[in-house]
């Protein structure tokens, strides 16, 4: 699996996401196997919030981690409501006890909420000497937000990025990339959806002997700053997308896309979802 340098550390280019995580108890089991099997082969970054389930997602989380805590880069968010200075330690300090863990290796504000991000980073900070946290970042951070965050101890910004959704091409990716500031890419696959039944994708993926969903992480990933976290509780998803890793797309690939995708030709608002 190939990786990359975030806040220090090699992670893959490819990990878990977690939304939807532990909404229903029923697909709890196979939540904890994929989670593992995702682990047993490389996608080591499991991307959680504290938003996900209300904390079921992170519990889910611990429960698959359990025993294994050191072969994972945990990922968490605290919610902007909760981004205050108590807020902060509280959020994470729960966060902890549902993971079962006694460090978030990266801990994200989840969007920018109504607390001066000064508070945020300072509470962020605590956490980190005391040992709760290794590093922060952000989400959902257009450029002008980094500009006022102006910190270089940010370690991410996690951003919606897929063919469906390329506003961030404009200038977002460059200015992270200047920064030396990788990029976490969530929904890579469209949720999904439409995305992966899209004709141009598929006759991509013949070509290639891939599947859709293969060709829209490689497409995300052809950037060498970029990190995918695609969802998967379906184990052959799962493997699919682990396996995308070695997919690499060509120019005529990539115009087929831009024709199908087009690359926007003006500043639009940050999507999220
Ligand atoms: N920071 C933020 O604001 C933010 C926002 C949204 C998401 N996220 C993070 O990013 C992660 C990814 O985004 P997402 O979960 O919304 O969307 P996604 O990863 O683009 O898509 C997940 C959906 O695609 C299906 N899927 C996965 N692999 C597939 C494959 N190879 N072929 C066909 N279908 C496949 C999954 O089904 P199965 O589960 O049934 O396999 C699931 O329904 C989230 O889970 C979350 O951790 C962050």
């Amino acid at each position: 699996m190939q990786t990359i340098k975030l806040g220090g550390t090699a992670v893959p280019r490819i990990g878990q996401g977690t939304w939807h995580m532990g909404e229903d108890a029923g697909q709890r089991q196979a939540e904890v196997r994929a989670l593992r099997e995702g682990l047993d082969i490389g996608m080591t970054l499991i991307d959680t919030a504290e938003m996900y389930a209300e904390g079921g997602a992170e519990e889910v989380v611990g429960e698959a981690i359990r025993g294994r805590r050191d072969e994972a880069y945990l990922v968490s968010k605290v919610y902007p409501h909760n981004a205050s200075t108590e807020g902060v330690q509280a959020a994470c300090e729960r966060s902890l006890r549902r993971l079962g863990t006694d460090t978030i290796d990266l801990y994200l504000l989840h969007w920018r909420g109504q607390y001066p991000l000064s508070e945020t980073v300072a509470a962020f900070e605590k956490l980190r000497d005391q040992g709760k946290i290794l590093r922060w970042g952000v989400s959902n951070f257009d450029v002008a937000d980094l500009e006022e965050l102006a910190n270089p101890d940010c370690a991410t910004n996690q951003v919606l990025y897929n063919p469906e959704a390329r506003g961030i091409e404009y200038d977002l990716l460059d200015w992270q990339e200047q920064h030396d500031m990788p990029l976490m890419a969530y929904c890579p696959i469209g949720q999904g959806g439409a995305l992966l039944q899209d004709p141009t994708l598929q006759r991509i993926a013949d070509k290639h002997a891939a599947t859709t969903a293969q060709v829209a992480l490689a497409w995300v990933m052809r950037h060498p700053g970029v990190i995918a976290i695609p969802k998967a509780v379906n184990l052959d998803h799962l493997r699919q997308n682990a396996g995308a890793d070695s997919l690499r797309l060509d120019e005529e690939d990539m115009d087929q896309i831009d024709a199908a995708y087009p690359p926007l030709a003006r500043k639009q608002p940050l999507e999220m979802i």
